[in-house]
């Protein structure tokens, strides 16, 4: 069993397309999510599945980003999932957690990504572009926002959509698709670097 954090700030639409994933339920477990915010649609979810939340931040009951990689320790985790998590990851996690800690982007990055990229703002700078193209990607976490190596990426034809909605409702059907696809292929020991590059193998 592949032991996951998945990390949240929102309505938690992709955690509960890993829940729900009938070839996942054998291979991983969600042993804890964890938050910046006090309450947000993503914890309803993983309550209503009796799964542990943790509310990251200063003050009563909170964890504090100092403290965040010895909780995840206490986890024995095989891998950090950002689900709609909109905060940079303390620098010891992810060097703690090297190639362990993953992230769904609503756009092909390297386009559209970086600080204040998230949710309806990617939608809308895509949108803007006039792209005829726009999809999800999975990728590793490093220090900065949206920079770390592609794992794996989805696209979804844009070229008739009238609004940034249109768009994201588009992408959202694809990442609750990718998402899951990829944690499989972690829990099937099948993401590889191989020369540089992030390959999944068959
Ligand atoms: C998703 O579209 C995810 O790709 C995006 O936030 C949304 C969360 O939705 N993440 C980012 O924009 C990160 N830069 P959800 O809470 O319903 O899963």
């Amino acid at each position: 069993m592949l032991r996951i954090a998945v990390f949240v700030s929102g309505r938690g639409s992709n955690l509960k397309a890993i829940l729900n994933h009938p070839e996942l339920s054998n291979l991983i477990k969600i042993v804890a999510v964890f938050s910046d915010k006090t309450e947000c649609g993503a914890f309803d979810i993983a309550r209503s599945y009796s799964i542990e939340t943790h509310v990251i931040g200063k003050g009563e009951n909170k964890i504090d980003q100092s403290d965040l990689l010895k909780v995840l320790k206490n986890y024995n985790l095989n891998l950090i999932v950002l689900a709609g998590y909109l905060k940079l990851i303390p620098i010891d996690v992810v060097k703690y957690f090297e190639n362990r800690i993953i992230n769904i982007h609503p756009a092909l990055l390297p386009s559209f990504g970086g600080k204040g990229m998230y949710g309806m703002k990617v939608h809308d700078a895509v949108f803007n572009s006039s792209a005829k193209v726009s999809g999800a990607t999975v990728h590793f976490v490093d220090a900065e926002y949206d920079k770390g190596k592609i794992i794996a990426q989805r696209c979804v034809d844009i070229s008739d959509v009238s609004s940034p909605e249109d768009i994201a409702e588009r992408v959202l059907k694809i990442e609750h698709q990718l998402l899951p696809e990829v944690i499989k292929a972690f829990a099937e020991n099948r993401v590889k670097i191989v020369d540089n590059r992030v390959v999944i193998k068959t």
